[in-house]
């Protein structure tokens, strides 16, 4: 691993603990090792099982170290404990879990300097330390939901997201033919990403930006969550049994509730916090549908001029804060038309960051998918339970997301940050020259 690689991958474990210790040093320890719902573990869970990852992976697997704390392996193994057994276990406290992670990462930054990194998939390109990058950076998404739903006075601040600076709205036509979806090349891709391999997506129509709240509301006032033509069997049931009226947070009187503070909702800004099958009546109603995961990939990488598949809709380089609105900068998504910097080539907005996009597709390996460096990181998961949402959200970061990302939840989960946009077919005649 070349020195620049080392001296990057110090960087971003920095800049991500940064995080992670704020998220957590903004509420007293009582707020630390309660539940907050659920759907959730207790921030210390997180904390601890962050620091338990990255001492399995880089201590002892990558550096071949001696174990920090082999004792507590079970305890933040979370296919061994679901997140509603969590709170009940003998977790560290949150001083012991502070002074573990600690001391993990001062054993990884020492073997970072010296470890032999040849010769291994694990360690190729710095792909390990990557790995336990996102990995926290994710877990820091998962923390900040857990803010959203934590109840008490408000204790994150940020700036507000940057304001509309051009009017994006309608939809942008996707020529057809194929392109290449995934990748083999990004050095920190994961499993699922891989490999690349090509797909025929025919043409198609992709809204210009997700779906707004104002949008939404208009769904909500044609009576949309009371008929069941615009909704699926399943959808329907579950709206019935968990009294579905409206985005979670919303309070029905125009305003919702964003990290402990009530405010008027924002009409430009993309609706968030929906569950599939939410997005799928609401696209049903507006005769529209869900893009494929297929569709969503490459509306976002495909450049007509080339016939190449980028990193991002903007190209190959890496986010911006004039990019996208990603990274915890700002605690809501920005309004449609907010980025104009990060427009793909046919002229769709904010498809990174903001809100996660619901797609329409199952989770499923790639033709040719090895699972790496485990199963459970991805392969466990494939199948029809789950729906994959791509472009992450704005308390997604950067290092945890590009073009070929792919995230998934159940259809009935909307604690994440999740929105969608809407597709559909040419009509008859519509493309004929
Ligand atoms: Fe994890």
């Amino acid at each position: 691993m070349s020195t620049g690689l080392r001296e990057r991958a110090a960087a971003e474990l920095a800049r991500t603990r940064q995080r992670s210790v704020g998220l957590t040093d903004a509420v007293d320890d009582d707020d630390l090792v309660r539940q907050h719902s659920r759907l959730m573990s207790p921030l210390v869970w997180d904390l601890a099982h962050v620091g338990n990852q990255e001492e399995l992976w880089l201590v002892r697997d990558v550096g071949g170290r001696e174990p920090v704390r082999a004792d507590i392996d079970q305890l933040y193994d979370a296919f061994k404990h679901p997140r509603g057994e969590r709170p009940a276990l003998p977790l560290l406290s949150p001083a012991q879990a502070r002074a573990y992670v600690r001391e993990v990462r001062e054993k990884v930054l020492d073997l970072l300097d010296t470890v032999e990194l040849e010769g291994r998939p694990l360690v190729e390109q710095g792909f390990a330390f990557g790995m336990i990058i996102q990995h926290e950076q994710q877990h820091d998404e998962t923390m900040l939901a857990t803010h959203q739903l934590r109840v008490g006075e408000p204790v994150l601040v940020a700036e507000p997201p940057p304001r509309s600076r051009a009017i994006v709205a309608g939809e942008a036509l996707i020529p057809g033919g194929p392109f290449e979806m995934g990748t083999s090349l990004e050095p920190w891709a994961l499993d699922n990403e891989r490999p690349a391999h090509p797909v025929d997506v025919p043409p198609f129509f992709l809204d210009r930006a997700p779906v707004t709240n104002a949008m939404y509301q208009a769904f909500i006032d044609a009576g949309g969550y009371g008929d069941p033509r615009w909704w699926s069997a399943d959808g329907w049931a579950h709206r019935q049994e968990a009294g579905l009226s409206g985005p979670a947070h919303w309070h029905g009187d125009g305003t919702y509730t964003r990290f402990g503070r009530r405010e008027p909702i924002v009409g430009d800004e993309p609706v968030v916090h929906v569950d599939w099958y939410e997005a799928s009546a609401y696209a049903a109603w507006a005769g529209r549908r869900l893009p494929t995961e297929a569709e969503w990939e490459k509306a976002a990488r495909f450049d007509p001029a080339t016939g190449r598949s980028r990193r991002f809709p903007w190209g190959d380089d890496d986010p911006t804060p004039e990019h996208a609105n990603l990274g915890q900068r700002h605690l809501s998504p920005a309004p449609a038309g907010a980025y104009p910097a990060g427009a793909s080539p046919a002229g769709v907005h904010q498809l990174m960051g903001d809100v996660w996009e619901w797609t329409s597709s199952p989770l499923y390996g790639y033709p040719g998918f090895r699972a790496f460096p485990y199963r459970e990181y991805s392969e466990v998961f494939f199948g029809d339970d789950y729906r994959v949402l791509r472009g992450g959200s704005f308390g997604t970061d950067a290092a945890a997301c590009r073009g070929t990302f792919r995230n998934w939840d159940y259809p009935i989960r909307r604690q994440i940050f999740s929105g969608f946009r809407c597709a559909r077919d040419p009509r008859p005649g519509e493309l004929a020259d």
